[in-house]
């Protein structure tokens, strides 16, 4: 059987206040439609449609490496006028999925579940029991427990209300039955608008089969209207990532201050103090230690690597053993090797740092080569960039950069080269010599300090 999925998304989500689309705000770092997208995507379906009506553009632009048919409902006339603007799309498959661009947290668990207990029925539902049901329309069923139709909280009666069985909206249905339903759904309710629910009765009137399930967590039908359910909701995903973690043999300080926006491949042993943050996608080898307030960005770490606090490494690489920080920024293409150590206040982009090399304090060091056993002394800079081109600098092993040297590239420094505290080296520096560019200290033996003039 094919499957297409249609995610509705074109809610003004007016409660965001926000110029900013309500399906591209992020959760977990990633647009909620991402996620929707993602959970459809792991289905392996046939056809995609999203349902778009504000911000289109921006929408698509956000979501353009998705594979997915973009539908515009030019005004937003309610649930089953969107899905009637998607059918065209989804001519040819034989089974519709309906998800919602701002219930981000679905499963495809659950979705798998939906669609396997529907096998067999031309009507399958998501439906969840809730204490407060208030603000859902309510599953009606007969005494046998078939399900009749669903009413909405602003037409239903008090009796109605009652029941604490509700609509999550996710449904699965066959793809004749329901162009057949949609086509007779009218919008003669108390809001004025096309209600996708009403295809329920119309499947119960037909005779055929409407199966039913519920799924894992209530999070996973939650939907968001506001920052505040927003908020919410990125605890609960960020609590699961947390476990999750934990459960696979990662140390948290503290559960509550970690945050996951991406994904983590994390080795056993490997123990994070609290605040950091993982973006993108960070793997981190056994018994790599992070100190706290620590952003992890697209990088990986080696082996029993410890990262001291309030480091911040975006792109790059790092071996085993090493020792990074407190305080050093790790820039896209760093690439440090084993037992490296870089200190406080240390920036380092596009720059090789070879085995048990060091920079220990407050440098510069960009478009670099450096071998290894090298001592980069404190507040050394290469000076990369002339105000229009990036330059090289070239380091060889063991070499030894004196503090507050400044290396204007295009330069390199033979290996077990010495270079003078304080030098300007705009030219290469000869292997196991001392280079030294500084003007020579003198002592004056007879100055002496001026005297304040006496006042008359
Ligand atoms: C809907 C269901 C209700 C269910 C609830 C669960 C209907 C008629 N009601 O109510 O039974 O309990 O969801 O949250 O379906 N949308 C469009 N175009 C439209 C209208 C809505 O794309 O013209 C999208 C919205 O962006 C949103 C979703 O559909 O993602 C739900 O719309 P909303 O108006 O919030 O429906 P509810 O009133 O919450
Ligand atoms: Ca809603």
């Amino acid at each position: 059987m094919t499957l297409g999925v249609v995610i509705l998304a074109a809610g003004l989500g007016k409660r965001m206040c926000s110029k900013l689309p309500k399906v591209l705000h992020p959760l977990a770092g990633k647009p909620l439609l991402a996620h929707v997208l993602d959970a459809a995507n792991s289905l392996a379906a046939d056809c995609q449609v999203v349902v778009f009506g504000h911000g289109g553009a921006q929408v698509q632009a956000a979501l353009a490496d998705y594979n997915c048919v973009w539908v515009k409902q030019e005004t937003q006339q309610g649930t089953g006028h969107a899905l009637m603007q998607a059918l065209p799309a989804l001519a040819n498959v034989d089974r519709v999925l309906v998800l919602y661009g701002d219930v981000p947290l679905i499963s495809s668990a659950t979705l798998r579940r939906l669609l396997a207990i529907s096998a067999n029925a031309a009507l399958g539902l998501l439906t969840a029991e809730l204490c407060n049901p208030s603000g859902y329309g309510r599953i009606i069923r007969d005494p046998a427990g078939r399900v009749l139709r669903i009413v909405e909280q602003r037409d239903a009666t008090l009796a109605e209300q009652e029941i604490s069985e509700v609509n999550t909206g996710f449904l699965v249905a066959d793809q004749t039955w329901l162009a057949s339903w949609l086509a007779q759904i009218k919008n003669d309710n108390a809001q004025g608008e096309y209600y996708l629910t009403d295809v329920v009765a119309l499947a119960a009137r037909d005779g055929v089969a409407i199966a039913s399930t519920q799924p894992g967590c209530l999070a996973e039908v939650t939907g968001i209207n506001d920052r505040v359910q927003l908020a919410e909701l990125e605890r609960i995903y960020q609590h699961h990532a947390a476990e999750e973690l934990m459960r696979a043999g990662v140390t948290l300080a503290d559960p509550a201050r970690f945050d996951l926006r991406g994904v983590l491949h994390a080795a056993s042993d490997v123990s994070l103090d609290i605040n950091v943050i993982i973006e993108g996608e960070v793997r981190l080898a056994t018994g790599v230690r992070v100190g706290s307030n620590c952003v992890l960005k697209n990088c990986s770490i080696g082996e029993n690597t410890e990262i001291f606090a309030n480091c911040v490494i975006d792109g790059a690489e790092v071996g085993a053993n090493a020792r990074i920080g407190p305080f050093a920024r790790l820039r896209p293409a760093a690439q440090l090797a084993d037992d490296t150590h870089v200190g406080n206040f240390v920036e380092i982009k596009k720059t090789t740092l070879g085995r048990g090399s060091k920079a220990n304090h407050l440098t510069y060091l960009g478009d670099a080569e450096i071998g290894a056993g090298v001592n980069i002394g404190a507040g050394t800079i290469t000076c990369n960039y002339d105000g229009v081109n990036k330059s090289l600098t070239q380091i060889g092993d063991a070499a030894f950069i004196g503090s507050n040297s400044a290396l204007v590239a295009p330069v390199s420094i033979g290996a077990g080269a010495t270079i003078g505290a304080g030098s300007v080296i705009s030219r290469d520096a000869p292997a196991q010599q001392l280079t030294l560019s500084r003007s020579r200290q003198t002592t004056i033996p007879s100055w002496s300090r001026p005297q304040k003039k006496p006042v008359k």
